[in-house]
């Protein structure tokens, strides 16, 4: 299985979930993460499942500008991430082609507050998932920072049964015989496969 996870990150949080998440992809099969920066369309050729993450930037997804004042700030106060330069999700969305049924999943980094309140880009990344032809598995999924811009405690490992319950759902698969002894894979809940 070749999991490949695309991430934007600016100070380095979602970066860190992304990481945890190859992790726990990487004792699956073959994982590829990737900085948005350096994700060429390409990227995601031969992928049985996607993953994209973003920060949450006024709401949503990041824009040209505030990721301009993030890069700033973060190499102001020392915390700018390697592959914090660059286009964001947005222009990659743009250049990627549409695909036929890929699993994949969307993720965001946010502030510890009511998603009402705060937004959460993995809304947007997870309607340009779905405008592509990508096969969302699960629901979009935040990790939260405090009010320093810090993953609280337990965001790193919970990123990591995350993404185990999403690869249980992709690989998994509930076998269920039916009554004339058939066997039918189910490998989520909107899919019935013979085994
Ligand atoms: C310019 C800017 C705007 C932000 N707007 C929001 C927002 O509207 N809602 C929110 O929950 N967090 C917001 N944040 C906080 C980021 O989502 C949070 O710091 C995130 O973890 C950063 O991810 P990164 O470390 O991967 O860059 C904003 C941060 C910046 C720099």
């Amino acid at each position: 299985m070749r999991t490949v996870i695309v991430y934007e990150s600016m100070y380095g949080n979602t970066h860190l979930i992304a990481e945890r998440v190859a992790g726990a992809a990487g004792r699956r099969g073959d994982v590829v993460v990737v900085p948005v920066t350096h994700a060429t369309p390409e990227v995601i050729d031969g992928a049985d499942l996607v993953v994209v993450g973003g920060p949450t930037h006024l709401h949503g997804m990041s824009w040209s500008t505030t990721r301009h004042t993030a890069v700033e700030d973060a190499v102001k106060k020392g915390e700018a991430d390697p592959d914090a330069e660059g286009p964001g999700l947005r222009d990659w969305f743009h250049q990627v082609d549409h695909v036929h049924s890929v699993s994949a999943v969307a993720f965001d980094t946010r502030f510890d507050a009511s998603p009402g309140f705060t937004g959460r880009a993995s809304v947007g990344i997870s309607r340009r998932l779905h405008q592509h032809g990508f096969r969302e598995i699960a629901d979009p999924e935040s990790f939260l920072v405090d009010d320093q811009n810090h993953l609280l405690d337990g965001e790193a490992e919970r990123a990591v049964q995350w993404a185990e319950a999403v690869l249980d759902r992709l690989v998994g698969g509930v076998r269920t015989e039916t009554p004339d002894g058939e066997h039918l894979e189910q490998a989520d809940s909107t899919r019935l496969d013979r085994a």
